[in-house]
């Protein structure tokens, strides 16, 4: 029973609705009982709606706070590596050091995927995008782990988790070395996750070739920052499919298939496409003009959070490790140079200012990604790379509780009924 209540007058009927407090955040009016009144709610886009419980990742967009499992991200991108985030995500606690060596050392052991998927690659146009490639091939891991696809089962619900943290670099190393035509490089399990990605992405067969520390940290950053973010469209994505009881593979390629949308994931690409055509910041303040001009579809690619609305937390680290990597690797990025002004304009622009547009964590990670010599069409790869924790994380979480299969309802503004017309007739 809650706490509190509030009242809802329809007509000669009063509701009472009840009032659930989290342990942190705005409280939450259950309407789950509202249709049996004959009435729905109606939140296109899902702005006021809680879809779920959860006790993974909280987000305070007006304060640009993002906390997983109760740590800032700032303290764990500062402190922690992504192999500890993940077992932080995923188990709720952060390891001790029995606990992180074991988890790492089976991420390590599954690293390789199956022979015939290597296979399955050769189905797709080499020019096709790595992201559509990645929908496909992560699908198809459903096809090859069926000792797994039990959700009910904890260790199989355990297994796949697994499978898919381990196998998804790989996989994602992959779809690029197909697009450009060299051979797959297997996993190096001598190396750390984020030192195994680059390997399998950048060696080849025919020469040495070394890991760059200050590239492979950089990496690993990354890897942290997008590692979840609460009920985003693809992790909703991905706990709407799940609640069908579909297998976790199949869950996690929906997830993908919703974050390649430029509104999302795809933003980091469209970022770098967006400075391109933008040129040399002589061109910065016709662009910003056309961003605020509502008759012209153009955005600020990076610009904007439908939560953030103060600053992207993710995006101020992002920040600091984009000036950290350059200026380590000794690279002086015009288009970086381009960016902050880009950045310095808009937001000191009343328009941004009263929309509270502030620059998001694709703003900075593309120049970092092409710093580190990842080609654009594999950005969103790397965000689903990342972000597949936090998704089985959510996938797991729903699964281990009680769940609905998902069900949104309408407001119809269609034809009533009326009876069908014969062809000679219409
Ligand atoms: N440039 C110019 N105007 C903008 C922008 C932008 N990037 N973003 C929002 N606006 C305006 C928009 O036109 C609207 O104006 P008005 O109230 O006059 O109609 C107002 O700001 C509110 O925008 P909205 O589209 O209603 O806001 P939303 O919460 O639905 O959308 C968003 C959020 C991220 C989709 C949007 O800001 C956007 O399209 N940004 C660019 C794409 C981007 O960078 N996406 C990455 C998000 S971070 C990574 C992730 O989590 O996936």
């Amino acid at each position: 029973m809650a706490e509190k209540s509030a009242q809802l007058i329809l007509g000669d009927k009063t509701l009472d609705l009840p009032i659930l407090s989290g342990s942190v955040g705005p409280d939450v009016l259950d309407i789950a009982k509202l249709s049996a009144a004959g009435i729905f709610t109606y939140d296109p886009g899902f702005g006021s709606t809680a879809s779920c419980e959860s006790k993974i990742t909280f987000i305070d967009g007006d304060n640009g706070i993002l906390l997983h499992r109760g740590y800032p991200i700032e303290q764990l991108a500062d402190h922690s590596d992504y192999m500890e985030t993940c077992y932080l995500l995923l188990r709720g606690e952060l390891p001790n050091a029995k606990q992180k060596e074991e988890f790492v050392s089976t991420v390590r052991a599954h690293t390789m995927v199956n022979e015939q998927l290597r296979q399955f690659f050769q189905g797709f146009r080499r020019d096709a995008h790595p992201m559509a490639v990645m929908c496909g091939v992560v699908g198809a891991l459903s096809a090859f782990y069926h000792d797994s696809l039990s959700i009910s089962d904890e260790r199989h619900r355990e297994i796949a988790a697994f499978r898919l943290l381990s196998k998804i670099p790989t996989l994602a190393a992959m779809c690029y070395k197909y697009s450009i035509g060299q051979p797959f490089m297997q996993p190096n399990n001598a190396l750390s996750y984020s030192e195994n990605f680059l390997h399998m992405m950048f060696a080849t067969p025919c020469e040495p070739y070394k890991v760059s520390p200050v590239l492979a940290q950089a990496m690993d950053k990354i890897f942290i920052l997008h590692a979840d973010h609460e009920q985003n469209a693809s992790t909703s994505t991905v706990r709407l499919a799940g609640s069908t009881g579909a297998n976790p593979f199949a869950c996690i390629a929906a997830g993908i298939a919703a974050l390649w949308g430029p509104a999302h994931g795809g933003a980091n690409e469209a970022v770098l496409r967006m400075l391109n055509e933008i040129g040399s910041v002589a061109n910065v303040h016709k662009f910003v003009d056309r961003a605020k001009d509502k008759n012209d579809p153009f955005r600020l690619m990076g610009f904007g959070h439908r939560v953030y609305k103060n600053f992207d937390p993710r995006a101020k680290v992002m920040r600091q490790t984009c000036h950290d990597v350059l200026q380590e690797l000794g690279i002086n990025d015009p288009q970086l140079e381009l960016a902050m002004k880009l950045e310095e304009i808009a937001l000191s622009d009343p328009y941004f200012i009263e929309k509270k547009l502030y620059p998001n964590v694709d703003f900075y990670s593309g120049i970092i990604l092409k710093a580190i010599g990842i080609p654009t069409t594999m950005f969103t790869v790397i965000f689903a790379l990342a972000r597949t924790v936090g998704w089985i994380a959510h996938w797991n979480e729903m699964i281990s509780g009680s769940y609905r299969i998902g069900r949104p309802r309408q407001l119809y503004t269609g034809h009533t009924s009326r009876d069908y017309v014969a062809m000679d007739k219409r």
